[in-house]
């Protein structure tokens, strides 16, 4: 075991859940490191850059970013539906450019979610202690008709989350799927309504996912 304060790494941090999970964790004094694929909406902090949507190519850099990083807390949150940011409901061919999409998605929901925890999953066996958090969705419980690609991706965060943490749960390292219901996405910021209605159940549920995190990474 070791003394030092650990970092905690976000990926998709610059803005909904994944920022307020940043804000939050720094609040109660912890380092945290953001990883989104922005630079200008990074720039005021700590960050990596690297755009999701893409494969295996961006794993290697941001591996290297990481060197002498000790990542105590892991938040698996960037993920994305149909038409990136905003949600459209609609059958699994129906996009304009459907290869694309498929992959895109894939790539942004599942392939993050499993390499970063390839990447980071490592130091915290040596340490044995860690917590990742992996955020996942309702929609992932059960099939979601016209929300296909997003359900299913979510459904594979879920299985993968019971089933790493089975299997590391005795080195010491917490993995847990957040089964996310709708909370405050920013395609719907704009409107005051869903501000104060979301906004106070989405601080009320972070604070209690983040009890283990906040007793376990110090
Ligand atoms: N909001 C909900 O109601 C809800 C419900 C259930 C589950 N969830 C899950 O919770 C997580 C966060 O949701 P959210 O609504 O907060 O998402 P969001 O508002 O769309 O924000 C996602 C964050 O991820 C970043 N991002 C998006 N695509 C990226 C990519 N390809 N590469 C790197 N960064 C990228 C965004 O950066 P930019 O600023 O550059 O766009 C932003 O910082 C997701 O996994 C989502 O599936 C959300």
């Amino acid at each position: 075991m070791c003394d030092r304060p650990l970092s905690i790494m976000v990926t998709g941090a610059t803005g909904g859940i994944g920022k307020a999970y940043a804000h939050e964790l720094a609040r109660r004094g912890l380092n945290v490191v953001l990883l989104s694929r922005s630079l200008s909406k990074l720039e005021e902090e700590a960050r990596e850059i690297a755009d999701f949507t893409k494969g295996l190519e961006i794993y290697d850099d941001i591996e290297a970013g990481l060197q002498g990083l000790e990542i105590g807390v892991l938040v698996n949150n960037v993920g994305m539906a149909y038409g990136g940011g905003g949600v459209n409901f609609q059958k699994v061919l129906d996009s304009e450019n459907v290869g694309q999409n498929i992959l895109d998605i894939i790539n942004c929901n599942l392939m993050s979610v499993t390499q970063m925890t390839r990447l980071i999953l490592p130091q915290m066996v040596n340490r044995g202690r860690g917590v990742i958090i992996n955020m996942s969705s309702v929609a992932g419980y059960r099939s979601f008709p016209f929300h296909t690609l997003y359900s299913a991706t979510k459904a594979f965060v879920q299985c993968f989350s019971e089933s790493v943490s089975a299997e590391y749960s005795a080195q010491g390292v917490t993995i847990q799927s957040c089964l996310l219901r709708f909370l405050l996405p920013k395609w719907l910021s704009h409107s005051r309504w869903a501000v104060r209605f979301l906004a106070k159940q989405r601080e009320a549920r972070l604070s209690s996912s983040l009890r283990p995190v906040t007793s376990k990474s110090k």
